[in-house]
């Protein structure tokens, strides 16, 4: 497996499609935040949408809606709320990267193109993944804008949250779609399994999931796939799939150095996480050991703690963003745990499933 061949850097940014751009690009700022670094809509020359581009750290995202009705915009919106379209990866050459992934087996959505403007040229293509979602390849040449092609500067701060940059992407598919999923990663993009996770890691009593990450070399681009698997009651990942009317992306991870500092802004600025019980954290001095945080900060903030043998990791989990309970965000801390919190799916899930009770949906 030889992930140079596509020659993938990065994932640039995620772009998402949004119900209403200019609100969701406050909530950005003000929730979690970004800050706004360019825009692009009617003024700038687009006729049929508008996007917003927020970054914070390295971390950037694009929240793009529709100015009509129809368009592909609009109806991925009709179909599956707001969501994410297009996790974009940079490339080293936009069209050789299309042209391997493409005989390679993957399906083309859009062919390769120059897309330029008064700072220089881009070349961009794109092919479909799981669900509604893509994989656009760019490659940003010596292009010099304040974002891309289109996009003019705009700059409007957010409040700061100490967030450095994406650290993974989980896909839900459906039962029997991961290992065609996994196997796509595998052929298409050149990466490979770096973790499983079977049904009898991810179970409580009523509900199960299977799960793969799928990763780069140097694990600096992480895929996690889940697929629902049989169990007492509906899983979270059919619930996902029911109301997202599809595969598609379940979270995005935001990594921080301080999640303390992080979850305190977050919170104070009405970012709703999921809490545990507090028996979690009675258990917890003698299942991760020595740890430099205070446990009682962490159960303040309802802060999980998991680790290896590398070291261990801090996580916790927002409440779905949307009304639809479809995507939501993680914030992770890393000290030296390369995982993604396998001790800590029990109590998640658990907590999950009680907010999916109250929906009226752990059935
Ligand atoms: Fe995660």
């Amino acid at each position: 497996m030889d992930e140079s061949a596509l020659k993938i850097k990065k994932v640039h940014h995620v772009e998402f499609y949004v119900g209403n751009a200019k609100q969701a690009d406050y909530y950005y700022r003000q929730a979690f935040g970004f800050g706004r670094i360019a825009y692009a809509g009617l003024e700038t020359g687009w006729r049929d949408r508008a996007s917003y581009a927020l970054a914070q750290g390295k971390a950037m995202v694009v929240m793009t809606s529709p100015l009509m009705p129809d368009g592909e915009v609009g109806e991925h919106i009709k179909r599956h709320g707001d969501g994410v379209r297009d996790i974009v990866l940079e490339v080293e050459d936009a069209e050789a990267a299309f042209e391997l992934a493409v005989s390679r087996g993957a399906e083309p959505a859009a062919e390769p193109r120059e897309i330029k403007d008064g700072h220089g040229a881009i070349k961009r293509s794109t092919v479909k993944v799981y669900g509604d979602t893509l994989h656009s390849f760019i490659s940003l040449g010596s292009y010099r804008g304040p974002f891309l092609p289109g996009f003019t500067e705009s700059k409007e701060p957010g409040r700061g949250a100490g967030l450095l940059a994406l650290d993974h992407y989980v896909a839900n598919v459906t039962l029997g779609e991961m290992r065609k999923w996994e196997e796509w990663y595998v052929r298409v993009l050149g990466l490979e399994r770096f973790m499983t996770f079977e049904d009898k890691d991810i179970s409580t009593e009523f509900t199960a999931l299977n799960s793969v990450v799928m990763a780069n070399g140097s694990k600096s681009l992480k895929f996690p796939i889940n697929e629902p698997a049989p169990g007492r009651r509906k899983s979270q990942v059919e619930e996902y799939n029911d109301f997202y009317r599809s595969p598609g992306v379940q979270h995005i991870a935001l990594l921080t150095a301080d999640i303390i500092r992080t979850v305190s802004q977050l919170r104070a600025n009405g970012v709703e996480f999921l809490r545990v019980p507090d028996a979690y954290y009675h258990a917890l001095p003698e299942r991760v050991g020595e740890i430099t945080e205070a446990i009682g900060t962490l159960k303040d903030l309802g802060i999980l703690v998991d680790k290896d043998d590398q070291g261990y990791l801090l996580q916790i989990f927002t409440r779905p963003v949307e009304d639809r309970p479809t995507l939501f965000f993680e914030i992770i801390q890393r000290k030296g745990c390369q995982g993604f919190g396998k001790g800590n799916f029990k109590a998640l899930f658990e907590a999950i499933e009680r907010e999916q009770d109250r929906r009226g949906n752990l059935v």
